[in-house]
C-alpha cells in the first residue's frame, strides 16, 4: 500500500473537535506491514494523542517494532514537522537513517532522516554508567 494514500486516508478518522487539525501517519515496518494512525484529541486537552503516536500504537499492537519509513500528513500551508515528542517516540523505533515524509493534502511534501529530525537524540545508551 502506498503510504502517502494510507496517511490520507486514515486522516479523515481523526477524532479532533478542539484543534480541527486532522492529522494521518503512515509507517510501514521493517516486515513491510502498513500501519495507520490518526490525532485523537480529549476534552482533557493534554490527554490528547498525535498521529504519529497511534500509528506507533497500532504497529506494536500488529507485532511490529521496527520502522522502515513514515508518513505524515495535514492540511497545512507548509508540512508540518512532528512535534518533539513524537520526534522521540519515532527514535524509539527507527534508526538515524530512516526517511520520515511531511506531506499536505495540496501536494507539497517534506523528507528528511530520524537523525535530522531529533539531532542529539535520547537514547538507551545515556543510561549506560559501565
Ligand atoms: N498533531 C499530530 O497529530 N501530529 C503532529 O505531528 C503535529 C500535531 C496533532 C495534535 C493535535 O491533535 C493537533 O495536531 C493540533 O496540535
Amino acid at each position: 500500500m502506498d503510504l502517502l494514500e494510507a496517511a490520507r486516508q486514515v486522516r479523515e478518522r481523526a477524532w479532533v473537535p478542539y484543534s480541527r487539525f486532522k492529522v494521518g501517519a503512515a509507517i510501514r515496518a521493517e516486515s513491510g506491514a502498513v500501519y495507520q494512525g490518526c490525532n485523537v484529541e480529549n476534552v482533557a486537552y493534554p490527554e490528547g494523542t498525535c498521529a504519529e503516536a497511534g500509528a506507533i500504537a497500532a504497529m506494536c499492537a500488529g507485532g511490529d517494532y521496527r520502522i522502515a519509513e513514515i508518513t505524515v500528513i495535514a492540511d497545512s500551508p507548509e508540512p508540518v514537522p512532528c512535534c518533539g515528542g513524537c520526534r522521540q517516540k519515532i527514535a524509539e523505533f527507527a534508526g538515524p537513517e530512516v526517511r520520515v515524509t511531511m506531506a499536505t493534502i495540496d501536494g507539497k511534501s517534506r523528507t528528511v532522516t530520524v537523525a535530522e529530525l531529533l539531532p542529539g537524540v535520547f537514547s538507551a545508551a545515556h543510561m549506560d554508567r559501565a
